[in-house]
């Protein structure tokens, strides 16, 4: 077999313990692998195209981002073609992708990604590619996996963050937000906040009042407690209102900015001094943890194993413990959202914290 591999989307801990994991076990059948660089930019333009061997990943488990470089944009379904005079015109070259790929060879496509990623892989996969998917994603959005690799580290970033956050907040009786990552979900904020001791924990899921937010705030004071840690979710949004975003340019929209509405507020509602750190692409960078680097290995382990039992146009999966393949097709389009009656939001609320709801 020759495989062909490649990372999508933004970067997560673990992407290039997942590399090795599919060029160890794949190299021990015999087979050859491939690097796909950025997204699918290799299967464009092929000189993107690396030889995988055990001597170029023996030393990558413990290394961030992704050895194989990614890409956001490119999607060949909805290829954006500069022209000479400047404008840009939207193509589909999938075609082109598809017949790059077997001029070249391959068996098998691995395709490490979240959402985004996924649903591109899912579209190769029915027009022909043999493809197995591996869910990556920092947010840990994507269904039919319990989690996805990245995610651990993201939240161990963030709960060390909040830890030393904690002490400043103390120090000074001040009331700290801190802005997560996450999407439209609250993952990451919820591991981390409950972790960290949050008082107050935004998730998009749990739409909130600000005045809920402060009256917790005010109680706290009454109890002895002058400071307050608030763990704020990028997607979290008020009751009745939209979430935050960021205009980059005009037209490219980010989330990010509702830590400092909602610190803004809660100063001037509660006359404390606040301030607000966004913790940003921290979350992204850094080493796996050991539960990511074994998960990512696991992953790229397994994907090798289902692509030589021909289990083409599914995804490696975590459930209860034990790798399962699921078809790519349940896991996208469908965010993974924290269910409000879920253990998780029951120990946060019998902590006392609050979602100001
Ligand atoms: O999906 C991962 C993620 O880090 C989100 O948590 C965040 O909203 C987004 O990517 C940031 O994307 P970019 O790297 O393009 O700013």
């Amino acid at each position: 077999m020759k495989i062909a591999v490649n990372t999508g989307g933004g970067d997560a801990p673990g992407l290039n313990a997942v590399i090795r994991g599919i060029v160890l076990a794949a190299h021990r059948k015999g087979w050859e692998v491939y690097g796909i660089k950025y997204g699918y930019r290799g299967l464009i333009d092929t000189k993107h195209i690396v030889r995988l061997t055990p001597e170029t990943v023996w030393d990558i488990t413990n290394i961030g981002g992704t050895i194989l470089g990614s890409a956001i944009r490119g999607n060949p379904f909805n290829y954006i073609e500069k022209k000479s005079d400047g404008t840009s015109i939207e193509t589909d070259i999938s075609d082109f992708v598809v017949s790059n790929f077997k001029a070249l060879g391959f068996d098998a496509l691995i395709a490490i990604g979240g959402d985004g990623s996924l649903t591109i892989a899912n579209k190769f996969f029915k027009k022909g590619i043999p493809v197995i998917g591996i869910p990556k994603t920092i947010d840990n959005d994507i269904s039919s996996t319990d989690v996805t690799f990245g995610f651990d580290t993201a939240v161990n970033t963030a709960t060390e963050a909040i830890d030393k956050i904690q002490t400043t907040a103390k120090s000074h009786d001040r009331v700290m937000v801190v802005e997560v990552m996450g999407r439209y979900v609250g993952w990451i904020s919820l591991y981390s906040g409950i972790s960290g001791s949050a008082d107050v924990i935004l998730i998009p899921e749990i739409p909130f009042d600000l005045e809920k937010v402060c009256r917790k705030i005010r109680q706290l004071a009454l109890i002895g407690q002058d400071f307050a840690i608030v763990v704020v979710a990028e997607g979290a949004r008020p009751v009745g209102g939209d979430v935050t975003f960021i205009e980059k340019s005009p037209g490219e929209l980010r989330l990010g900015g509702i830590g400092k509405k909602v610190a803004d507020e809660i100063e001037e509602r509660t006359g404390k001094e606040t301030r607000v750190i966004v913790l940003g692409h921290l979350q992204r960078g850094g080493a796996p943890t050991t539960f990511d680097r074994l998960l990512s290995l696991r992953f790229g382990t397994a994907a090798v194993r289902f692509a030589e039992a021909g289990k083409f146009g599914t995804m490696v999966s975590l459930g209860s413990t034990e790798i399962h393949s699921v078809p790519i097709e349940d896991a996208i389009g469908q965010m993974k959202s924290v269910p409000e009656d879920s253990d998780i939001i029951l120990t946060a609320r019998s902590l006392g914290i609050s979602f100001g709801d």
